[in-house]
């Protein structure tokens, strides 16, 4: 009888230990798990930040994405995102995250930013697989190369001239390393042209949900 009651009584209090234990990873799980989405937000606000130069906007860019699935007109094949950005419930610029193609190394990551009337208003490189000293000077911290964009627009110069000066276009490329500059410059000339002819449906679609 003694035996029985000693055997409920180490079930009960091994029970009640694994309750207690499992509270405390579902609480830590949570805790982490918020403090894991704030510093993405906050490091994601960041690397949009020097795309955006002289916009002035009053919404938060994270809760205004637009995941483009493939198949898109954008560049590359891989999913696209886009940012929209406001001030006063009007729309003031959109942010690309897209793929430029057949770098000297593969695909190449980039983040540009326009302004409402397709203006740009930044570019950078998100992501590469170029040399160092050669395609890697397309990086703001290696070259001022990314900088040559800034206030440009389809129009400015005329999409036939949005290339590398190599292939008759207007922009500058990297002496030595002419396959990198291409890729990225294509890549936003096609991103232009798909802003121009998308720009209301970019605005006026719902934002995608992080679980989708
Ligand atoms: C080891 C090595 C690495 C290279 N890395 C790059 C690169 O990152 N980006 C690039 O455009 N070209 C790179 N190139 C040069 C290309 O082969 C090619 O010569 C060049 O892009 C053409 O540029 P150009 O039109 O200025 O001559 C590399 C060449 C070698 C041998």
């Amino acid at each position: 009888m003694k035996t029985a009651q000693s055997v409920i009584k180490s079930g009960t209090t091994l029970a009640l230990i694994a309750a207690i234990c499992t509270t405390l990873v579902a609480a830590t799980y949570e805790l982490t798990t918020e403090r894991i989405a704030a510093n993405e937000k906050s490091l994601l606000e960041k690397s949009l930040q020097p795309v955006l130069a002289g916009v002035i906007y009053d919404t938060d860019i994270g809760e205004s994405r637009l995941v483009i699935a493939p198949p898109h007109d954008l560049p590359g094949s891989d999913e696209a995102l886009i940012y929209r950005v406001y001030f006063d419930e009007q729309p003031v610029a959109a942010l690309f995250a897209v793929t430029a193609r057949n770098g000297y190394s593969g695909s190449i990551r980039i983040l540009l930013g326009v302004d409402f009337d397709g203006v740009v208003t930044g570019l950078r490189i998100l992501q590469h697989r170029e040399t160092p000293g050669l395609g890697d000077k397309i990086v703001s911290a290696r070259s001022d190369w990314v900088y040559q964009f800034d206030g440009r627009s389809i129009g400015d110069p005329d999409v036939t001239a949005w290339a590398i000066r190599g292939d008759g276009g207007e922009f500058d490329q990297l002496t030595g390393a002419s396959i990198t500059p291409r890729a990225v410059v294509n890549a936003m000339r096609d991103t232009l042209i798909y802003y121009e002819a998308h720009r209301d449906e970019i605005f006026s679609l719902p934002s995608t949900e992080d679980n989708q």
